[in-house]
Parts: structure tokens; C-alpha cells; sequence
């Protein structure tokens, strides 16, 4: 042991959230594991939603045309295909293994549907706040495939880092304008351990998609998440089954946050500005 070891301040799991069977777009059946009555928000994290299902009737409806404002949506998807198209004239296929990084900013408004009539859709999406002085900036998006994603691998280990540095130094490619997100696909063989850094200025939580993880007297089990306390260091052991799960931690904001449906803003005010310039087609 060194003597940075001594300093080092383990995360425990303070709560943990139970995923809510939910649907929504035009019925797509989800779990909402971040945005619900239980733990409505983790600041800068809005909401987690994850799809799966092998039945497109639970899939098909999609998500029609729908506005955004003030925030980013990351889709990361683990099995399927999904489509996205905007009023800007951007759009494109999601991928399994590929993760969309969207920063709506002032607005848009565009769809989300399976490009699939069968089989399973697996996947995610995370809404991640933006700070006042960039809640109306431009709209942008930053797409990455599979094979783009770094993957490490340890002992009983696989991270996919798709944002942020693992504590290796393996770099993801997505970045935020405003978080400095951390953002890991982890799959654990039954019993590994994991030993990972998170800047203990961040919040950080474990979304656990299959198995189960414990951290110290703390279990979080599929699909549910865990909020994981003040601290430097995230130490996980996966249970008998293994585990995966998202690492996910970032820079908190620190404003109020005023939401109605999809936009996320400071005050009332500026939802109803928000509502008002949807209605006059200004996004
Ligand atoms: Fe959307």
C-alpha cells in the first residue's frame, strides 16, 4: 500500500432506486430507473430510461415527433437499431454498441424509431441537464459507432468507456459542453471485483442492467440503480450471476431546474417562453 492508498475515501451505496415499469412516446413499454416519483433527479442527471424487450408491440410505436429543450439526450444502445431524425434536417441509425450524444440546447424537435420489425431492442437513454448559460445554445450531436468505443479489459473485467477516462487512462470519445461526464459500460464475470476512480467533486451512480453488483454492505440488482455516495473511489464485486451495468457520474450544476415534459429550464418563466416558442414553431 502507498501512501495515496490511505487517502482514498470508498463511495458507498446510499440508496438505491428501484426501476418503474413505465411507457412512453406513443407506448414503447421501458423501466425508468432515474426521473421518477422515487428519485426524480441525481444533479446533472435528469432521467435513465432503458428499453428491452424481444416483442416489438412493446417497441413498435416508437417515439413520433417531440420537442427538446435546455438539455442533452445520450442514447446508447446495446442490441437494435434505433432512428433518429430532426427538423434541422440531421438523422441517422443508432447501432448496436453506438451511443448518440445530443445536445438540444435552444431546441429541436425530432423522432426516435426502431429500424427493426423483430427481434430485441435493447437500450438506454440518459438526460443530462445543461447549465443557464448553455441551456440555449445550439443544437449538436456527437455519434459514435461500436468500433469507435474504446474497450478495456482486467481481470473478470470489460469497460466500454464511452465518455470520460477510465481510471487506466482509457479515454472515451463523447464529451459534454458543460459535465465532464464519466460514462462506462461495465460487464463483470461472476464474483470480479472492480476498483475505479470517480473525481470526488462528481455525482455518481450504478444502473445495473443484468446480474447483480454489491459494494460493500450495498446490492443493486437488475434493473435497478444506485446512488453512490461522496467519495473518490468505486469498489464493485459482481455477484454469483456476474453483472452489467453503467458507470455514470458527472459535474453537478448547482441551479434550479424547472421541467415540464421535454424541456428542462431555470424558472417557470422559461418554460412557458419554452411552450410558447414550440407552439410558434421557433425551434
Ligand atoms: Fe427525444
Amino acid at each position: 500500500m502507498t501512501a495515496t492508498d490511505t487517502m482514498t475515501r470508498t463511495r458507498r451505496i446510499t440508496k438505491i432506486s428501484r426501476g418503474q415499469p413505465t411507457s412512453d412516446g406513443a407506448g414503447v413499454k421501458l423501466t425508468r430507473m432515474l426521473g421518477h416519483r422515487g428519485l426524480m433527479d441525481l444533479d446533472p442527471f435528469l432521467m435513465l430510461d432503458q428499453i428491452r424487450s424481444d416483442d416489438s408491440a412493446d417497441y413498435m410505436a416508437g417515439f413520433p415527433n417531440h420537442p427538446h429543450r435546455g438539455f442533452e439526450t445520450v442514447t446508447i444502445m446495446l442490441d437494435g437499431k434505433m432512428r433518429h431524425g430532426d427538423n434541422k434536417g440531421h438523422s441517422g441509425v443508432i447501432e448496436d454498441g453506438g451511443i448518440q450524444w445530443m445536445t438540444a440546447g435552444r431546441g429541436i424537435v425530432h423522432s426516435e424509431t426502431p429500424e427493426q420489425e423483430d427481434g430485441r431492442l435493447w437500450g438506454f437513454q440518459l438526460w443530462v441537464n445543461l447549465p443557464a448559460e448553455l441551456k440555449m445554445t445550439e443544437p449538436g450531436y456527437q455519434e459514435f459507432a461500436r468500433d469507435e468505443i474504446p474497450v478495456e479489459t482486467r481481470e473478470g473485467a470489460t469497460l466500454r468507456v464511452l465518455a470520460g477516462r477510465s481510471s487506466t487512462g482509457v479515454e472515451g470519445p463523447a464529451k459534454s459542453v458543460s459535465i465532464q461526464p464519466t460514462l462506462i459500460d461495465i460487464v463483470l464475470e461472476p464474483g470480479a471485483r472492480l476498483v475505479e476512480q470517480v473525481d470526488p467533486e462528481h455525482t455518481a451512480f450504478i444502473a445495473v442492467y443484468k446480474g447483480a453488483v454489491s459494494s460493500g454492505e450495498g446490492r443493486v440488482s437488475d434493473p435497478d440503480l444506485g446512488v453512490l455516495e461522496d467519495g473518490d473511489t468505486i469498489e464493485l464485486k459482481a455477484g454469483e450471476d456476474g453483472a452489467s451495468l453503467l458507470l455514470v457520474a458527472g459535474k453537478p450544476i448547482n441551479e434550479p431546474v424547472a421541467r415540464y415534459g421535454p424541456f428542462v429550464m431555470n424558472t417557470e418563466a422559461e418554460l412557458h417562453q419554452a411552450v410558447r416558442d414550440f407552439q410558434a414553431g421557433k425551434f
